[in-house]
């Protein structure tokens, strides 16, 4: 399969985010990546409810939302009712995982996992056949523009065996300090689904690097 671009909009121009939706919408980017923080589960607070209603009214591409709160679980309605397709909690967010992915399912959504840098892939291990998603941290969650992790290539060929394993269907994503310096080590490691913030959005012409990320891998 060809590996899917999902642009972070936390790196979009939030004074020109109709543009930015627009942009994404005409590009060959796949999804829109959409980064909740609470000031609690991470040091940092980004947007909320309204702008993702707002995108969900423009997008033209499915919604990859990466809750980085405390017990997610709350807000699993919320996040459908304000256009979510795909949520991502974190596994260090929620105790009982388990009716989390359920009930994620239950609303009709697709389920994400997400691992940050310091967690083994191992805890994965009875999950993971219900996943549709594990997402990888590649930097510590809670701000853009931070350094890729390089530990995090091994890690993700580690969880790739894993679902090989356990015969999952689940996509790898990545997220954190993806550009095309690391993009088709990571594709040939597994990714599946490339999440890229200030790489895509501080650039001249952003269209051009999401088709740049999207090359195929040889
Ligand atoms: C970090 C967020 C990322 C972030 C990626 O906590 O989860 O999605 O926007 O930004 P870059 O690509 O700039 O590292
Ligand atoms: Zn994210």
């Amino acid at each position: 399969m060809q590996h899917l671009i999902a642009p972070s909009l936390l790196a979009a121009d939030f004074a020109n985010l109709g543009r930015d939706i627009e942009m994404i919408n005409n590009s060959e980017a796949d999804w829109f990546h959409l980064d909740i923080m609470d000031g609690v589960f991470v040091p940092n607070i980004s947007f909320g409810l309204p702008v993702i209603e707002a995108v969900k009214k423009m997008a033209r591409k499915p919604l990859d939302v990466h809750l980085m709160i405390v017990q997610p679980e709350r807000y699993i309605e919320t996040f459908k009712n304000a256009g979510a397709d795909l949520l991502n909690v974190h596994y260090e967010a929620s105790t009982h995982l388990h009716r989390t992915i359920e009930s994620i399912h239950n609303y009709g959504m697709k389920a994400g996992v997400t691992l940050n840098p310091h967690t083994p892939v191992s805890v994965l291990e009875e999950i993971i056949p219900m996943l549709d998603l594990v997402l990888i941290m590649s930097v510590n969650p809670g701000f853009g523009g931070q350094s890729f992790i390089p530990g995090s290539i091994d890690k993700i060929k580690r969880l790739k065996e894993l679902i090989l394993k356990k015969n999952s269907k689940a996509f790898i994503e990545v997220d954190g300090g993806v550009d095309n310096s690391n993009a088709a080590t990571l594709v040939k490691a597994g990714v599946d689904v490339l999440v890229s913030g200030s790489y895509i959005f501080k650039s001249a012409d952003p269209i051009a690097t999401i088709k740049s990320l999207k090359l195929p891998v040889v």
